[in-house]
């Protein structure tokens, strides 16, 4: 049988009435932006993970740079970023005015440490953007240590646990992705800014809007970047099913340890006190490739992450040296992994890499 590497559509089977329901709610309200919809999604996604606010905006890239301009980024500013995560987590930065800061990774947990931020700081970094790659969760507590406020980029860690709460209520802010595929995702693009800094959620909240705050004066050049009704009422029947969605790729994430996955491959390390989502199940093998190639031919899907990583991207090319970034790169692969991935799938998946290597 073949196996995708995400299942977008099975999870959410059980909810297809509640789902038709909350968008015939929306068609019959007549609200289709900024209405009661976001308001009530806000509320209850700040309460989800433990911030006072949360701000929906139109995607997870938007979200980063309007967090970053509330919390008072601007031309001049240096912000620090790792390398290795979805090219968006730094092209967020040069439409504030400030310069990305590129920072490497521990391989074993594909985020940024306390450490590799250390060495990128300069008096010009103003904030950090760490990024809690494939449901991770980075230190955030540490970094902040180094006396700098740290942005969440937390769109791939919804559902995941830390020992000091969850992603969106660690950092000074924090961004959300809600497109189609991440582990809480609407029927489009969304996103949302979470922080419990009532000044960065109201300036958020203006800058969302052309920088108004009442529709009549414009202060500042903002975005026209909302999440709309109908993704947030889809969002809200699928919030309260996030924990056991978060449960079933965890449970998936056991099936691959349990069953010797890690005698052939290098498995991916949950950071220190943390309960990860795995939003993506990553692997790292020296024949990432080869084996790739071998589990497509198995029609099983499998897929190198950010094989090019964004310091070494045409639109943000640097010199810098960066080995943790460099051997993520290269080894990774990611398998497939889902709320509803069984034993039998996993058995599929493990004999065919054990077949490949
Ligand atoms: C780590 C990370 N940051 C930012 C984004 C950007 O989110 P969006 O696609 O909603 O703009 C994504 C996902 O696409 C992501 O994976």
């Amino acid at each position: 049988m073949p196996v995708s590497l995400f299942d977008t559509a099975r999870p959410l089977e059980p909810l297809q009435g509640e789902l038709r329901a909350a968008v015939e709610r929306v068609l019959a309200s007549g609200r289709y932006i900024l209405g009661p919809e976001v308001r009530a999604f806000e509320s209850e996604f700040a309460a989800y993970v433990g911030a006072s606010h949360a701000v929906g905006v139109g995607n997870g890239t938007d979200a980063l740079t309007i967090a970053l301009r509330a919390m008072g980024v601007g031309p001049g500013d240096e912000v620090v970023v790792p390398s290795f995560s979805f090219y968006a987590s730094a092209e967020a930065i040069p439409p504030t005015g400030a310069t990305p800061v590129f920072c490497d990774i521990d391989p074993d947990t594909f985020c940024v440490t306390a450490d590799t931020v250390r060495a990128a700081l300069t008096p010009r970094t103003k904030v950090v953007i760490a990024v809690h790659l494939f449901g991770n969760v980075a230190p955030i507590a540490e970094i902040e240590a180094l006396g700098i406020p740290v942005l969440e980029d937390a769109a791939q860690a919804v559902g995941s646990l830390s020992a000091s709460g969850r992603p969106g209520a660690l950092g000074t802010a924090a961004t959300f992705s809600f497109y189609p595929s991440k582990n809480l995702g609407a029927f489009g693009d969304g996103g949302a800014i979470t922080t419990s800094d009532a000044a960065i959620a109201e300036r958020a909240r203006a800058l969302r809007f052309h920088g108004s705050r009442d529709k009549q004066t414009f202060e500042e050049v903002g975005y026209n970047s909302r999440l709309d009704e109908l993704q947030a009422a889809i969002l809200r029947v699928e919030l309260p099913h996030v924990d056991n969605w978060a449960a079933g790729r965890r449970e998936a994430a056991a099936l691959y340890a349990d069953s010797g996955l890690g005698e052939l491959v290098t498995l991916p390390v949950a950071s220190a006190g943390s309960e990860p989502a795995w939003h993506l199940y990553v692997i790292r093998s020296e024949q990432a490739d080869a084996l790739g190639e071998a589990l497509r031919s198995a029609e099983i899907e499998a897929r190198g992450y950010y094989r090019l990583p964004i310091h070494r991207q045409p639109a943000m090319l640097t010199e810098l040296d960066l080995p943790g970034t460099a051997e993520a790169a290269r080894t990774n692969l990611a398998l497939p992994i889902s709320p509803v991935l069984h034993s039998a799938q996993v058995m599929e998946i493990v004999t065919a890499v054990r077949a490949a290597l």
